[in-house]
């Protein structure tokens, strides 16, 4: 005789481009996910801003509401999936479905980042749960393998392109010799970017993601205002074509690196040259790369989809499905507990690199000794130079790259630069990245 089986039911909360992402997967997909929970999966209720706007993915009108909070309390609702991001009713509405013990589901980065602490502790005090392998790197599965897979090790070095509107816009920007504005314009059709654009292209999606790595990899939340946040506004063309000369590749990477010895961690998120044979140099379109360092298992680097409906949606689905197995079973992701050592947040202006430096010059008799004896005053020691006229008559594009020295004094150097009367603008300094775990 057939048995009746257990529903677990779904509430979500945003119905952009993930929202309906997970709503179309999760319908096409349900028997055999149903099968693998051994429960039915029902798709409960959605709450958007505008009922009146055109969808790609159509909802039976009952189903359909505006409070994300109504969603987030509702009774008949097990698991809450919070899609709408931001960190004003997206915190509100996670609060009041861990309170209410529920299992939550979240793709929202910034919300982690800034309020990850509170909505942990909240979920722990109400014996609720809160999952969110869809806020890093889109459809790559990097939270359960650096918090299970890779638990065995301690973390020295993690880094990768977190930001998959960025890495579209550069891989697209070099290979077409196309400007910014239209491939923009693209990202935001292939549903890439956030709601407000600027936590891509100004680095802090990115930010976000590394937070939330750098917390997986050492248990501490750090604070986003301590780290150096660069986004990809600054990065020309020419740029990317002398970086291609010098055997780089230019990406928005974000770095967390751990001193053990010294208990210090630094993390940042900045456009970067990596070298061009490296793995994560060809990781390229709206694709993420992450590479993490363990000290047992060495190097393993994992690549996929970073942004976009179907990547997040599989992402958001998957934490469905350990939500479910959990509110079944009792068995609660793997979430390790970290040694409580205190953790301090290496200062930038310590840390020592190689630098990439672009100046536009005049274009006269001695300024590169000028500029050489800039550097050479700081202690700056100059790796290679490549020097291309410029469409101004009379200007000049001067490139160095350095060898590695401390933030401070490339600080140093740039600020002398800027007085110099034969350097014409503001000059681009971009490190390059370092990938010792040292
Ligand atoms: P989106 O397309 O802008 O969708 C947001 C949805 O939330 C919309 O349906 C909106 O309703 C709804 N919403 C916003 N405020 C609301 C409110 N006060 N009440 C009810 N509904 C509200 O955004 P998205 O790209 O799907 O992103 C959602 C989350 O996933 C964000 O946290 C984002 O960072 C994260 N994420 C996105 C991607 C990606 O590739 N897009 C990847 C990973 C993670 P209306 O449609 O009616 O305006
Ligand atoms: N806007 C984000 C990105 C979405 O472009 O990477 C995925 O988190």
């Amino acid at each position: 005789m057939p048995t009746k089986r257990l529903a677990l039911r779904i509430g979500i909360a945003g119905f952009g481009t993930v929202g309906q992402g997970v709503w179309k997967h999760l319908h096409d997909h349900r028997k055999p996910l149903e099968e693998r929970v051994g429960a039915r999966l029902e798709l409960h209720s959605v709450a958007m801003r505008d009922t009146t706007k055109a969808r790609d993915v159509t909802v039976p009108a009952e189903k359909i509401g505006t409070d994300p909070i109504a969603v987030a309390t509702d009774p008949e609702v097990d698991i809450f999936c919070e899609l709408m991001g931001g960190t004003g009713i997206a915190r509100e509405a996670t609060l009041a479905a861990l309170r209410a013990g529920k299992m939550v589901v979240t793709a929202n980065k910034a919300l982690i980042c800034d309020h990850g602490a509170e909505l942990f502790a909240a979920a722990k005090e109400r014996g609720a749960r809160l999952y969110f392998e869809a806020s890093v790197a889109g459809g790559i599965p990097i939270i359960k393998a650096i918090r299970e897979g890779l638990v065995a090790n301690r973390f020295g070095l993690i880094y990768g392109i977190l930001n998959g509107t960025c890495n579209y816009i550069l891989t697209r920007m070099e290979a077409e010799g196309k400007d910014f504005e239209p491939i923009l314009e693209d990202a935001r059709r292939l549903g890439y970017v956030e709601a407000d654009e600027s936590l891509d292209l100004d680095g802090w999606d990115a930010a976000h993601k590394a937070v939330i790595l750098a917390y997986l990899a050492t248990g501490h939340w750090f604070d986003l205002k301590e780290i150096p946040v660069r986004g990809i506004r600054e990065i020309t063309l020419r740029d990317m074509e002398w970086a291609r000369q010098l055997g780089y590749r230019v990406k928005l990477l974000g770095v967390i690196k751990r001193d053990f010895k010294r208990e210090e961690v630094f993390c940042s998120v900045e456009p970067s040259l990596i070298p061009a044979d490296r793995i994560l140099a060809k990781v390229d379109g709206g694709y993420n790369g992450v590479c993490v360092e363990g000290d047992i298992v060495g190097e393993s680097i994992y690549i996929g989809r970073g942004a976009g409906r179907d990547a997040t949606a599989s992402a958001v689905i998957s934490d469905i499905v350990d939500a479910a197995i959990d509110r079944l079973h009792n068995v609660p992701a793997f979430m390790p507990t970290y040694p409580s050592a205190r953790i301090a947040f290496a200062e930038l202006s310590a840390v020592k690199r190689a630098f990439y430096l672009r100046l536009d010059v005049k274009d006269q008799p001695g300024v590169l000794a000028e500029v050489s004896a800039i550097t050479a005053r700081h202690k700056v020691s100059i790796g290679s130079v490549l020097q291309m006229p410029a469409a101004n008559n009379g200007h000049a594009h001067l490139v160095l790259t350095t060898h590695r020295t401390s933030e401070q004094q490339i600080r140093d150097v740039v600020a002398a630069l800027r007085k110099d009367r034969s350097v014409l603008g503001k000059p681009l300094v971009l490190p390059i990245a370092d990938f010792s775990a040292k």
